[in-house]
This record gives C-alpha cells, sequence and structure tokens, in this order.
C-alpha cells in the first residue's frame, strides 16, 4: 500500500529531502501546446495524420477525447504515437454529452474558436480551477464575428456554443498577449467568410500559425500581425512533437541552483517564442548550453545542457515576460536562490493562470523564509537562504513541481501539497526528477 502511494501521482502531497543534485540525460514529456495543437487540426484534416512524442497528459488527453466524442476515429495513445483519421474541416459530429476538458484552458479557448464555427451546438465543461477562469476574452471577439456562446455572469464556463451560425472575418487586436485567445480567433477564422486577421501587442507562442502551415493552409503574417482566409482545407501530416520546454524548465531551475548539477534536456522545443526562460536565467548567470539545434515538424529544437552556476537577481525585461509567461513559478524559485533582487512588472496574466501565480508563489517563498513583495502585475523576491516547510501549491501544476525543486537547496525537508495536477502536464514527473536525483517522495 505505502509503495503505491510512494510511487504513484494520485498522492496529493510531494516531500522533497534537502541536498541532492540533478544529473544525467532526461527526456521530459512532450509539448502541451503543441499536443493540444496536433489533435485538433489532425482531426480536422483530410486524410491520416501519425503525431508522434504526443504529451500523454491529461489536459492533451482531455482534448484527444473531445474530439472522439465528436466521431474523429484516433488511435493511441501507445507511447507517444497517436494516429488520427482526420474528417475535414465539416466533418465533425454533434458530441451526446458536453465536453469535460478538466484542467485545460488552451483546450477550451482554442475549442470555443472552433466550436463557434460547426453545424451543431456543443457545451463545453471544466473542473473548478478551469470553471472560474476568465472566458470573456475569447466569447468577445467569436462574439463580433457572429458566433453565439453563453456563459456563467460572470464570463465563466460552462460555455454553451450554438453552432448553425454563419461567421464573418475579421481584424481583432488583442487586449493582451494571449496565445490562446490569439489561437482562437485565428481557428473560428477557418469557418469564416474573408479573412481574419490578429494583432498582438507583444508576440506570443506561435504554435498554431507554424502548425497550420504544417498542414498546408496559407498563413499570412505582417509584423505582429496574423491573417487567415476562410473556406480552405488542412492536409494530414505527420508530426513529432518536441519535448515540453515549459516542462524542461523545472530541470533547468532545479540544476542552476544545485551545486554539482549538470543536465541535459533532450529534443526539447526552443522556439524563439517560448524560449524566454533561457534567456531570463541566462541574464541571471545560468550556464546553459543548446546544442544539436535542428528543425522538428516545422518548430526548433535542441538539447539544452544546464551545469550549476551561482545565479544573481535581475529585473526581468518585459519584452521576455510572454516568452516565459509559464516559467515564473520555476524562475522565482531561481530568484529565490540568486544573490540579491529580482523584479517582475508587466505579468498581471499570472494572475488568471491555474492558480494566481503571483498570490501563490509568493505565500509559497514566504513559507520557505524568503522575502517578496507583491505588485498587481508583479513580484519582487528577495534571494536568501531557503528553509524546510510546508508549501500549499494550490492544485497548480507548475507551482508543485517549480517548488519540489525548491527542495534541492531548502535547509530541511519541503512539503509541497495539492499535487495531483502535475499529471495534467508532466505524469512522470516523480520518476524523472528521482532519476535525475532530486530526493522526492510522493
Ligand atoms: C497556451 C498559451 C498561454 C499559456 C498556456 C498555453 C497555449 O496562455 O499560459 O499554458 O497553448 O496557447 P495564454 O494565452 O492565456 O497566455
Amino acid at each position: 500500500m505505502i509503495l503505491i502511494a510512494m510511487t504513484s501521482l494520485d498522492s496529493d502531497t510531494f516531500i522533497v529531502s534537502p541536498g541532492g543534485r540533478l544529473r544525467g540525460r532526461l527526456r521530459v514529456p512532450g509539448d502541451k501546446s503543441i499536443s493540444h495543437r496536433a489533435i485538433m487540426l489532425g482531426a480536422l484534416a483530410e486524410g491520416t495524420t501519425t503525431i508522434t512524442g504526443f504529451l500523454e497528459g491529461e489536459d492533451s488527453l482531455a482534448t484527444l477525447a473531445a474530439f472522439k466524442a465528436m466521431g474523429v476515429q484516433i488511435d493511441g495513445p501507445h507511447r507517444g504515437k497517436v494516429i488520427i483519421q482526420g474528417v475535414g474541416l465539416h466533418g465533425l459530429r454533434q458530441p451526446d454529452h458536453a465536453l469535460d476538458l478538466g484542467n485545460s484552458g488552451t483546450s477550451m479557448r482554442l475549442l470555443s474558436g472552433l466550436m463557434a464555427g460547426q453545424a451543431f451546438d456543443v457545451v463545453l465543461t471544466g473542473d473548478a480551477s478551469l470553471s472560474s477562469r476568465p472566458m470573456s476574452r475569447v466569447i468577445d471577439p467569436l462574439s463580433s464575428m457572429g458566433a453565439k456562446i453563453k456563459a456563467d455572469t460572470d464570463g465563466t464556463a460552462p460555455l454553451h456554443i450554438q453552432g448553425g451560425q454563419s461567421l464573418k472575418a475579421m481584424d481583432y487586436t488583442l487586449p493582451m498577449a494571449s496565445a490562446q485567445v490569439k489561437s482562437s480567433v485565428l481557428l473560428a477564422g477557418l469557418y469564416a467568410q474573408g479573412k481574419t486577421c490578429v494583432t498582438e501587442p507583444a508576440p506570443t507562442r506561435d504554435h498554431t500559425e507554424r502548425m497550420l502551415s504544417g498542414f498546408g493552409y496559407d498563413v499570412e503574417h505582417n509584423d505582429m500581425t496574423v491573417c487567415v482566409k476562410g473556406g480552405g482545407e488542412l492536409t494530414a501530416t505527420n508530426i513529432d512533437v518536441p519535448a515540453d520546454i515549459s516542462s524542461a524548465a523545472f530541470f533547468m531551475v532545479g540544476a542552476s541552483i544545485a551545486p554539482g548539477s549538470d543536465v541535459t534536456l533532450e529534443h526539447a522545443g526552443v522556439n524563439p517564442t517560448r524560449s524566454g526562460i533561457i534567456d531570463i536565467l541566462r541574464l541571471m548567470g545560468a550556464d546553459i548550453e543548446l546544442l544539436n539545434e535542428q528543425d522538428v515538424s516545422g518548430e526548433p529544437v535542441a538539447d539544452i545542457r544546464v551545469r550549476s552556476s551561482q545565479l544573481h537577481g535581475v529585473d526581468i525585461p518585459s519584452a521576455l515576460v510572454p516568452l516565459a509567461i509559464d516559467e515564473f513559478p520555476a524562475i522565482f524559485v531561481a530568484a529565490a536562490c540568486a544573490d540579491g533582487e529580482t523584479h517582475l512588472t508587466g505579468a498581471a496574466e499570472l494572475r488568471v493562470k491555474e492558480s494566481d501565480r503571483l498570490q501563490v508563489m509568493a505565500e509559497g517563498l514566504t513559507s520557505l523564509g524568503i522575502e517578496t513583495q507583491l505588485q498587481h502585475d508583479g513580484i519582487s523576491i528577495q534571494g536568501g537562504t531557503l528553509q524546510g516547510g510546508e508549501v500549499d501549491s494550490h492544485g497548480d501544476h507548475r507551482i508543485a513541481m517549480a517548488m519540489a525543486m525548491a527542495g534541492l537547496v531548502a535547509a530541511g525537508p519541503v512539503t509541497v501539497t495539492q499535487c495531483t495536477n502535475v499529471s495534467t502536464s508532466f505524469p512522470d514527473f516523480i520518476s524523472l526528477a528521482r532519476t535525475a536525483g532530486l530526493g522526492i517522495q510522493a
């Protein structure tokens, strides 16, 4: 009984023993953002798409289950391989139940755009965290295109999307840097009459645009604007999903802060719209090398070698914020171990992730004896000596994994609670972290 609990992610709590270092060559699971999009575009393409390296995490599996429920034949995943018999842009069938997207914001926001263009009605639901996240950011632009979407009064899920609307193209300027909103509008644009254009305030992850091109769909780029015309066709292709740099981030930080560490994170996505973590850690003095750089299925990929080094505090450049948006829990742990103070501003979006990541990380670091100061859109962290203690991750997968890495250098054991959602993005985190040298029990 105890042995099962020690190796299973069903356990709610991580206990990390102090000391240790990270070493070896590791391949973290497939990129979550790319895995979602591969299922969506593969399902809507003409022909058979084979995906390898697919993330078998709860979030991307929720997207996969949604398309199965809409009549798409999908085999797998078997060891990261998924085979999709595409039904074409107009071949989906009405599901006979609400589509439950669990904890996954990407599934809900991207599917909203796609579902707005279907001939049938659909309901999108999620867990308590997803049901409290803002959906007006997609409902507003999609409604301007002619979509009919009903949410709760505060603009949250469940979303009732009424099919059979004829969508018209629009030019939309994003009020915030969000790849989910950009992608949602572009995916609705596939079903709209005319050319739909989205202009971003700052570059965000461009996997949708890259993958649409990979499926043979014309995508127009002009500076900060990206456009698609409705009425085209997607042609099936094969996709090799790189390892997720957002999952690699925990090991990059762990290896940086734990003396004697030397890890290589193999075949990781290093798309410049995702690699802000590398730039920020390097600014802090991290020792990071990119090896074996190549292009895989239209995405830049490399082996990332990280050796330990003494970090120092920095003012995080605002241009890097959207390029590292999911990596801040890990970056905050690096800041807590750095000499001097680190300042982040322009990051209010962190408050509407799987948890309020500014608040929850500030509380967590405070429990471990680190001084922090919260602002509405950022945080200042005074590097210091981490104490052992207990941290509540508030069910946020990335906070759980970041805080586990803090245990490497804490003066006593670090206990992290509410960790089950780690399986949304990184189901084998514990075994990989142990292999690398983290003294973690669950
Ligand atoms: C994602 C975009 C980002 C990111 C999320 C995944 C995507 O969200 O935080 O984890 O796959 O498009 P926002 O669009 O809300 O910034």
